[in-house]
């Protein structure tokens, strides 16, 4: 799968214990019920938590899209253009719907969706846009797709999110929009940007590919800006393989979108402008639009799910489930994420903390290996004509030496977290597992010295 892919790709080896000595807290921990975490550790030879138990698998497989696959494909519809009311345009209606916005051009994937947006508000060389550094790399890259600079402000570090004050110092004369990105399917705080944005004239493309139905002030992510970005990769909550959507009211700039992504061809026949070919085809489309009717119910349970699960946790000092920001009434929960505080565990590496809660039964992982701010892509693209033709290189200079991003690399070094589109699919017992694993690892921290 393209996602465990790229990650396993960018995950670290956990740094090395011996540093560390932190106390942890000897308060009484507050939460309840430690039968089950009274044996010895497993990685010690005890007992499992959790044995011979299945998770929920992912992706979601049913007969309505096995089905509906063969349809699309006994149909001969294969392309959008062959039929105004085949799966993609269908699909597109269907999700605008849901979503609760007037139109949704369908795309190849959310990097493609993305890179679609930036081409579409004729953002080009000379330009900067601001984004995250804790990030998939399709969101630097549709900046970089289109000749603009992508300009990496650091995070708030417990919610994981773009920190705004920083994204306002980073703004300069070249500024045209801000890309937030809702990472861990859950709200950046779009209040305090969406204000920057005003305040200097920014256009706000929103990257909500992790954050399908997410709600925060009572809109769904995605339609706080003009505009909002989707992927349907397969790990991800609603999913095809690869796929992606734009979603928005404006008739105007969606139409725009539409010709960017039907290589600069417009829906008058016209070819009128710069554009990839980036179009959904009808088998990804058939495989959203027979999963939609039951993505709304998964998506509640695994928001249930999540909940109890951060109930059993609270009280533990040595996980701390992801901060959300006020006005955030539900996550897409693709992911479930937690900082892991070494000084709690008497500074045991997150290394031996993930393989003491394996040995329970439970798989927690490092997420994202280290910032886009530290990849080689920030070296390589000041050495290129395109930018140095653009930039002056003074501001190219600038941007190298800004490229700092500590709070982001403290989430990197502390994230754990659980894949969770089919796991928060499970059971109260199941969440039981997970808390009790991790609990189980925290309330023997003490005997871990030797492993
Ligand atoms: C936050 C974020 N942005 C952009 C993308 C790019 O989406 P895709 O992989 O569909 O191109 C992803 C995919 O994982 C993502 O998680």
């Amino acid at each position: 799968m393209k996602e465990h892919d790229l990650t396993r790709r960018r995950f670290i080896a956990a740094a090395s214990a011996s540093s560390l000595a932190a106390v942890a807290s000897t308060a009484l921990p507050a939460y309840a019920g430690v039968s089950r975490r009274a044996g010895k550790l497993a990685i010690l030879g005890g007992d499992p938590i959790r044995k011979n138990k299945e998770w929920p698998s992912w992706p979601y497989i049913d007969d309505k899209i096995v089905e509906a696959v063969v349809k699309t494909t006994k149909s001969g519809i294969w392309c959008r253009i062959q039929s105004s009311s085949g799966t993609v345009p269908t699909f597109e209606k269907e999700f605008a719907a849901m979503m609760g916005s007037r139109f949704c051009v369908a795309t190849g994937s959310g990097t493609q969706a993305l890179h679609t947006c930036v081409e579409a508000l004729g953002i080009g060389a000379g330009d900067e846009v601001i984004t995250t550094p804790y990030t998939d790399p399709g969101t630097i890259e549709a900046i970089l797709a289109a000749r603009a600079l992508p300009v990496l402000a650091d995070l708030d570090p417990a919610s994981y999110q773009l920190d705004p004050d920083d994204v306002e110092k980073r703004i300069t004369e070249n500024t045209r929009a801000l890309m937030p990105v809702h990472m861990m399917g859950q709200p950046c705080h779009m209040e305090r940007i969406m204000a920057i944005a005003r305040k200097h004239k920014l256009a706000v493309i929103e990257d909500a590919c992790q954050a399908h139905l997410a709600e925060y002030q009572g809109k769904k992510l995605g339609t706080i800006a003009p505009l909002g970005c989707f992927s349907f990769q397969t790990s991800k909550t609603i999913a095809c393989g690869e796929g992606g959507g734009i979603i928005g009211d404006d008739e105007e700039l969606m139409d725009k979108c539409y010709t960017v992504h039907n290589h600069g061809t417009s829906r008058r026949g016209l070819t009128e402008t710069i554009g990839p070919k980036y179009r959904m085809n009808e088998f990804e489309a058939a495989v959203l639009l027979a999963q939609l009717s039951g993505a709304r119910e998964r998506f509640l349970r695994r928001n249930e799910n999540a909940a109890y699960l951060t109930s059993k946790l609270k009280g533990c000092p040595g996980v701390i489930p992801q901060k959300l920001y006020e006005g955030t009434s539900s996550g897409s929960f693709y992911l479930y994420p937690m900082s892991y505080k070494k000084e709690a565990f008497n500074g045991m590496d997150r290394g031996r903390f993930l393989k003491a809660v394996a040995a329970e039964g439970v798989s927690l992982s490092p997420y994202i290996a280290r910032g886009l701010h530290r990849e080689p892509w920030v070296d390589n693209i000041v050495k290129t004509k395109a930018y140095q033709k653009a930039f002056s290189p003074a501001r190219l200079r600038q941007f190298r030496d800004e490229m700092k991003c500590p709070n982001c690399d403290l989430v990197c070094e502390e994230m754990v977290m659980i894949w969770a589109s089919g796991p928060l699919l499970g059971t109260r017992d199941d969440m039981d597992d997970v808390a009790d694993a991790i609990l189980k690892v925290y309330e023997n921290r003490d005997k871990l010295s030797s492993i």
